[in-house]
């Protein structure tokens, strides 16, 4: 296919993204119009080579600069039998927060000693099924969990490789919604109450348990390296103090995830290396001073391996024009399958993907079918002319759109396509009006 020089806004699409000679975006070298026409719409699209190369940065960035490092993959951010599968051919292990993530690492034979199990709410039988299934580590988030698990592991006789987690009290400076290691948060044991201490000995006291580190998790989409530094700095002078008191030792430390991805040509994170290197620095910096032997580094990004490999395709249907105010484009998905614009006031890009030498117009405002009127995608985005039938392409859709799409106005859930090499392959089939009254009776 030929390749034109690829536009600015095409440094948020997957690595091979580009424009064909129709004028066509293209996508793993397919063009994301036919996509669009073979497999309908509201479509997302996943690029294999960036998912690739996302998981192979993160293991590097973070594997040279601290070798006894794991990257695990936050599935909360988007999984399913086949995404495993690649994680799993990629060398990653998995954060898991449910018996249903992991029954779908179940389904792609996901080794269980590379997965984690997160959760502030997990029940008796999801602790149960986790353990059934050996997986490698509980995260403990509170007091009733470790009391669960303590009977769970005697009435097994078996031993579980635990980590307690700990809430430090940093704020990442993101969204409210989506930082967890502030004080006043649902998740974990605080460290400056006490009760991270007292359950960090209860644990240790508990035959069957096996405490072999801690964890923490800031929050989500942090642009700024300097919180994880500081959250470093005291969670390891607790397990210093730990040590002294209850001869703890720490082999793990789990710093969770939260790394920034652009969404925005405006915006940019600090790159995987400079979170790396903060994070690396801190750990070998201050383990001797304070007499801890080196732990192992776990990382569990999240959003920060699928969000760009993902573009999510629309086709344009009718449109209002408010004189004078504004205009607005209307596609056939939305808040039903993308929440975030609406929950979060998140901010995308947008391209149209058959126009993608045409010039920009005045802005529109592309606006979803549910029947909200917060159900807006994208605010005033310059974009070329459009005319219904039209393909809107949103680059960076590949994390925490899907996962938390619904079927609001009994809208189907969307398809997903894995691009590579010019080909594509179904990995999730798009819903049908039958899936709509699968689990009702009458
Ligand atoms: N580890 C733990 C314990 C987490 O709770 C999370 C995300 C992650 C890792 C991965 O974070 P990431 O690297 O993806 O930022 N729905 C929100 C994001 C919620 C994140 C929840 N926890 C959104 O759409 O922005």
């Amino acid at each position: 296919m030929d390749q034109q020089e690829p536009t600015a806004s095409l440094s948020l699409f997957p690595h091979a993204a580009g424009v064909n000679a129709t004028g066509h975006l293209t996508i793993g070298g397919c063009d994301a119009v036919s996509l669009a026409a073979q497999y309908g719409t509201p479509l997302y699209v996943l690029d294999e080579a960036t998912l690739r190369s996302r998981c192979s940065e993160y293991r590097r960035e973070f594997s040279q600069r601290y070798p006894d490092s794991l990257v695990i993959y936050a599935c909360k951010a988007f999984i399913n039998p086949a995404l495993a599968l690649l994680l799993r051919e990629e060398g990653l292990g998995l954060d898991v927060v449910s018996a249903g993530e992991i029954s779908i690492a179940k389904a792609a034979a996901f080794p269980p000693d590379r997965v984690y199990f997160h959760g502030n709410n997990k029940s008796h039988d999801e602790l149960s099924f986790a353990l059934d299934w050996k997986i490698g580590r509980m995260v403990i988030d509170n007091f009733r969990e470790l009391d669960l698990l303590a009977a769970l592991v005697k009435r097994n006789g078996s031993v579980q490789d635990v980590l307690l987690r700990v809430s430090p009290g940093i704020d990442p400076h993101t969204h409210q919604y989506i930082a967890t290691g502030v004080l006043d948060s649902k998740f974990g044991f605080p460290l400056t109450t006490g009760q991270a201490g007292e359950a960090l000995a209860k644990a240790m006291a508990t035959p069957g348990l096996n405490v072999v580190g801690l964890h923490f998790h800031l929050g989500s989409s942090i642009f700024e390296v300097q919180p994880y530094a500081e959250a470093i700095d005291l969670v390891l002078r607790f397990a210093a103090e730990m040590k002294q008191k209850h001869g703890f030792r720490l082999r793990e430390l789990n710093v969770g995830g939260g790394f920034g991805v652009q969404y925005q040509l405006d915006s940019s994170p600090p790159p995987t290396a400079a979170y790396a290197q903060v994070i690396a620095s801190s750990v070998i910096g201050l383990c001797p001073s304070l007499g801890l032997a080196s732990p192992r580094l776990v990382v569990e990004p999240g959003r920060a391996i699928v969000a760009q490999a993902g573009v999510a395709l629309y086709r344009v249907g009718a449109a209002k024009d408010v004189p004078g105010i504004r205009r607005y484009v209307f596609v056939d998905g939305g808040m039903g399958d993308n929440i975030r614009p609406a929950l979060y006031g998140s901010r995308y890009e947008a391209v149209a993907a058959g126009k993608m030498n045409q010039p920009a117009a005045q802005p529109v405002t592309i606006a979803g079918k549910f029947c909200e009127s917060g159900d807006i995608l994208i605010k005033d985005i310059p974009l070329p002319v459009l005319e219904g039938d039209d393909i809107i392409a949103v680059p960076v859709s590949g994390a925490y759109s899907l996962p938390m799409a619904s079927n609001y106005n009994a809208s189907l859930r969307p398809a997903i396509v894995m691009v590579s090499d010019g080909r594509a392959r179904l990995i999730r089939r798009r819903e049908t009006h039958e899936d709509l009254t699968r689990y009702d009776l009458s």
